[in-house]
C-alpha cells in the first residue's frame, strides 16, 4: 500500500462538487486516511506550487487555489500515486481519457477540480505539508 495527496480544488468546492468527487475517489478503491477544509493564503498556495513558480502560469494559479475553500486528502492504495493520477486524468480536461474526473467535471487547465502527487518523494512531502502524522487515522486516536 502507498500514499498520494489529492487537493479538492476552489472550483470544486465552489461548484458544489466535493461529494461526488469523493464518491468518485472512493469506488476506485481508495481508502481516504484523512482530509480536511483550508482556506489557503497566497503564501501558502505559493509555498505548495513552489516548484511552478518560474512558470508562466504561477502567479494565476497561486491567486485561484487561494480564491476559495479546497480539500486536501490522503488516499491510501496500492501504486496510489499512478493508479490516482489514472483515476483523475490529463492536466487539461479537453487531453483526458473519458471516464476520468477531469474529463468529466474540469472546466480548463488552471480550473482542473483536483491536484494529485507525481511521484511517492512529492506525495510524502505533499502529505506532510498538509498533516500531520497524527491527523492520518491509522495512527492518530483523539
Ligand atoms: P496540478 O496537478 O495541481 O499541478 C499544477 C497545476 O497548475 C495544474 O494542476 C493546473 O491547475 C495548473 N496548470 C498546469 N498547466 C497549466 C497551464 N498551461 N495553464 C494554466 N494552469 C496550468
Amino acid at each position: 500500500m502507498s500514499r498520494t495527496l489529492a487537493i479538492l480544488k476552489p472550483d470544486c468546492t465552489g461548484r458544489k462538487l466535493i461529494g461526488q468527487v469523493l464518491a468518485r475517489i472512493e469506488s476506485a478503491g481508495f481508502k481516504i486516511l484523512a482530509t480536511k477544509m483550508v482556506r489557503m493564503t497566497g503564501e501558502t498556495a505559493g509555498q505548495f506550487y513552489a516548484v511552478h513558480r518560474e512558470r508562466p502560469f504561477y502567479g494565476e494559479l497561486v491567486e485561484f487555489m487561494s480564491s476559495g475553500t479546497a480539500v486536501p486528502v490522503v488516499l491510501e492504495k496500492e501504486n496510489a500515486v499512478s493508479a490516482f493520477r489514472n483515476l483523475i486524468g490529463a492536466t487539461d480536461p479537453a487531453e483526458a481519457d473519458a471516464g476520468t474526473i477531469r474529463r468529466d467535471f474540469a472546466e480548463s487547465k488552471q480550473n482542473n477540480i483536483v491536484h494529485g502527487s507525481d511521484s511517492d518523494e512529492n506525495a510524502a512531502i505533499e502529505i506532510s505539508f498538509f498533516f500531520s502524522e497524527k491527523e492520518i487515522v491509522e495512527n492518530g486516536r483523539v
